[in-house]
């Protein structure tokens, strides 16, 4: 019995000594020490032992597995050791190695005009308002005064979704909707996208921006819309800029105006920027018309109001010297990481 378990231990050092890794070296525990383990198996058989044998072969027994556990504790230590030397090996960070580009996204063009038009108004004591682009034709053009007969009404203009809903032309629909839900004073500006039945080209494209803006309170004169525009321009596009009104007709607003803004190439001098003209044309304007207000149930002989509505894009390119409206949505990056 001695001489069996003696050459149990010899076999299991071998084993240990010839295990290469902390996964072998746990199949050699198991397979001696273990369960169904070898020297278990031995000390099992131990029954069948005369009584003074017993604790002789048992204190063998357990010098065995003392001797076992130790060589195998030995060995895990080891090799523990060597895996780990291997494993920092394998995840040596090379400092001398490129590192990878990390590209830092930016805002689109139109995005960047947009954030600089919102910080002016909303300096100025504006709140933002947003309505859907999916519109109905009673707010794009009935409550604004809109004549049945309008040429913008048309199915050759106009993205009509059924009879009665379309996608909207204008971002003047947002200015009904907000008094229909607010009462004066409102100070609102509502930025957002437009459709128009045009085909593209430098000039035009059948999706477009707006940015519309909307006072309403006791007392607001036309004076109020100057005082307010002038400002705009100034912080927009620089502070000798200059605004001229010139009437035009909008249906919902009376009088109705297009401001004209000092060139901002030539300051007024003429240049091929703004066609020798010296002026650019920026927006439309004018006092909210009295249909308008009575539509929403806001009586005109108590308050008065003007609005505004300007074309984002047009802005945007004229600021950064963009020559094709397309550019803007074709999202080529070699255009846009210009920006
Ligand atoms: N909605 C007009 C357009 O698309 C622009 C406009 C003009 C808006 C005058 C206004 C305004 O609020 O008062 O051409």
């Amino acid at each position: 019995m001695e001489q069996k378990l003696r050459a149990l231990e010899e076999q299991a050092k071998q084993d240990v000594n010839e295990a290469q890794s902390t996964d072998a070296l746990e199949k050699v525990r198991v397979k001696y020490l273990g369960k169904k383990g070898e020297l278990t198996q031995v000390l099992r058989g131990m029954g069948s032992l005369s009584a003074e044998e017993r604790p002789i072969v048992g204190k063998i027994a357990n010098v065995v597995r003392e001797s076992i556990e130790k060589s195998l504790d030995q060995a895990k230590l080891h090799i523990k050791n060597i895996e780990m030397t291997a494993k920092l090996e394998a995840e040596a960070i090379d400092v001398t190695m490129p590192g990878k580009e990390t590209k830092i996204g930016r805002k689109h063009p139109l995005s960047q005009g947009l954030d600089e038009l919102k910080d002016i108004f909303i300096s100025m004591g504006f709140k933002v308002a947003e309505g859907p682009e999916v519109e109905t034709v009673y707010y794009n053009f009935d409550a604004l005064n809109a004549a049945q007969n309008h040429p913008s009404r048309d199915m050759r203009d106009t993205f009509y979704i059924n009879d009665d809903v379309i996608l909207r032309t204008q971002t003047s629909p947002v200015q009904v909707r907000v008094m229909e839900k607010m009462k004066p004073p409102i100070r609102i500006i509502s930025p957002g996208r437009c459709f128009r039945n045009d085909t593209p080209d430098a000039t035009h494209s059948p999706m477009f921006h707006q940015l519309e803006g909307l006072v309403v309170d006791k007392g607001i004169t036309l004076a109020d819309l100057k005082g307010t525009l002038e400002v705009f321009v100034k912080k927009f596009l620089g502070d000798h800029t200059q605004i001229k009104f010139r009437p035009h007709h909008f249906p919902f607003t009376e009088p109705s105006a297009e401001i004209d803004a000092t060139c901002f190439k030539c300051n007024g001098d003429g240049c091929p920027f703004c066609k020798k003209s010296g002026w650019i044309e920026l927006l439309g304007a004018g006092m909210v018309h009295p249909n308008v207000l009575k539509n929403v149930g806001i009586d005109p002989e108590v308050y008065s109001g003007f609005a505004f509505g300007m074309g984002i894009d047009r802005l945007v390119m004229l600021k950064y010297g963009i020559d094709d409206i397309r550019l803007l949505f074709e999202n080529d990056m070699r255009f846009l990481n210009q920006f």
